[in-house]
């Protein structure tokens, strides 16, 4: 069992960051419309919040002028948004008074500067157990961290874990079948995300996050959603990291924007029962800077198989550096038992 003494032996620092808190919980119903499925926020968030939390995401990640001149191109732009997308979008600024252009950039600008950890492990018994560390710099997506329920037919179709206002999701479970994280593959800059913006449009190219949420609505079982998550194009690189429900079931996608790059399963039979996958491609060395990766693998090989469970996993994913200054939020999930829990960070984790 890997204990604080143990751990602070190893001389990793010990989160000091206690009093996480669950973030609001909220049925999003897949039979209403597009235009009012999103309506249940309004009674969680209070819309001006909601329009200043967004101006301050959008700012601080396009420059105001670059803002200004792409507003009128935006909206010319909106016809192109595949369905339920443009729907929900366009219900969002209608429910929330906010401008049209301003939810298409929100629902854009979170691709730019996401870092994260995701890490899939598979214990002794073969079940799977998968995390993940949102990390983004922007302290008031704390605020504006929620867990969805989409429902279908009033039963659960799929879970996940995202932003007022921002439709697509990083993190999500299909009950019984699979659960999924995503991790954005090297620093993106405003200008690529622009060319992304377009890319979108004029290609009909997915967003990685929308490509998550199709995969959780459509595939059948995690082969079926490795196959989607590999191949479907997408607007930008990310890593997907998707675990199952049978031993053996984990893998990390390093995408293009095109295709798979790499495909990085789990083989538990040679004794490799985890993967690490922060935003670095897994068969080169992050930055010298970053010890992210290295500080999970040895609390992972300090866990060991025989410990690893939903909670010693979300005590790896509490360790400094691993968890840090703008970690937002935690999810822990596990698809065959239908697991699924999201702390939000309200301060992060410093060292110790
Ligand atoms: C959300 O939906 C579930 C399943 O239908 C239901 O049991 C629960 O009461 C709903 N919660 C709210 C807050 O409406
Ligand atoms: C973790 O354990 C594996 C298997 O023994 C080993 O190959 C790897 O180098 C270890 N990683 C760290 C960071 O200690
Ligand atoms: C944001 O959340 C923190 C707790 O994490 C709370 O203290 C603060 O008041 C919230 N701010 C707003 C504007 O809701």
């Amino acid at each position: 069992m890997v204990t604080r003494a143990a751990l602070l032996l190893l001389g990793l620092g010990v989160c000091s960051c206690r009093a996480e808190i669950a973030p609001p919980t909220l049925n999003i119903s897949l039979d209403d419309d597009p235009e009012v499925r999103w309506v249940p926020l309004t009674e969680i968030f209070d819309a001006d919040f909601l329009k200043k939390a967004a101006a301050e995401v959008i700012d601080s990640t396009v420059p105001k002028w670059v803002h200004q001149a792409v507003k009128p191109i935006v909206v010319a732009l909106d016809k192109y948004i595949p369905q339920p997308y443009a729907g929900e979008i366009r219900g969002l600024a209608e429910h929330f008074g906010g401008s049209l252009s301003d939810i298409i950039i929100l629902n854009f600008a979170y691709e730019v500067s996401a870092f994260c950890t995701s890490i899939i492990a598979q214990d002794k018994k073969g079940h799977l157990y998968h995390g993940r560390n949102l990390d983004y710099p922007h302290s008031v997506l704390r605020n504006l961290t929620v867990n969805l329920v989409f429902l279908k037919n009033g039963e659960v179709a799929y879970r996940g874990t995202s932003f007022a206002g921002y439709i697509g999701l990083w993190t999500g479970q299909s009950p019984n079948k699979f659960t999924v994280s995503g991790d954005q593959r090297g620093s993106e800059h405003w200008w690529n995300w622009w060319k992304n913006l377009v890319s979108a449009f004029l290609f009909r190219r997915s967003p990685v996050s929308w490509l998550v949420r199709q995969t959780l609505e459509e595939a059948e079982d995690f082969q079926d959603a490795v196959m989607r998550l590999s191949k479907i194009p997408i607007i930008t690189g990310v890593y997907y990291i998707v675990g199952g429900v049978r031993a053996g079931e984990g893998a990390v996608i390093t995408r293009d924007r095109t295709g798979p790059a790499d495909i990085w399963p789990l083989d538990p039979v040679n004794g490799e029962w985890y993967r690490v996958e922060t935003n670095f491609d897994h068969w080169r060395p992050p930055p010298a800077r970053d010890h992210r990766r290295e500080a999970a693998n040895i609390a992972l090989n300090a866990t060991g198989q025989d410990h690893i469970n939903i909670e010693t996993l979300y005590q790896v994913l509490s360790l400094f550096p691993v968890c840090n200054g703008i970690t937002v939020y935690t999810t822990t999930m596990s698809a065959a038992s239908d697991t699924y829990s999201t702390l939000v960070r309200p301060k992060g984790c410093r060292p110790t």
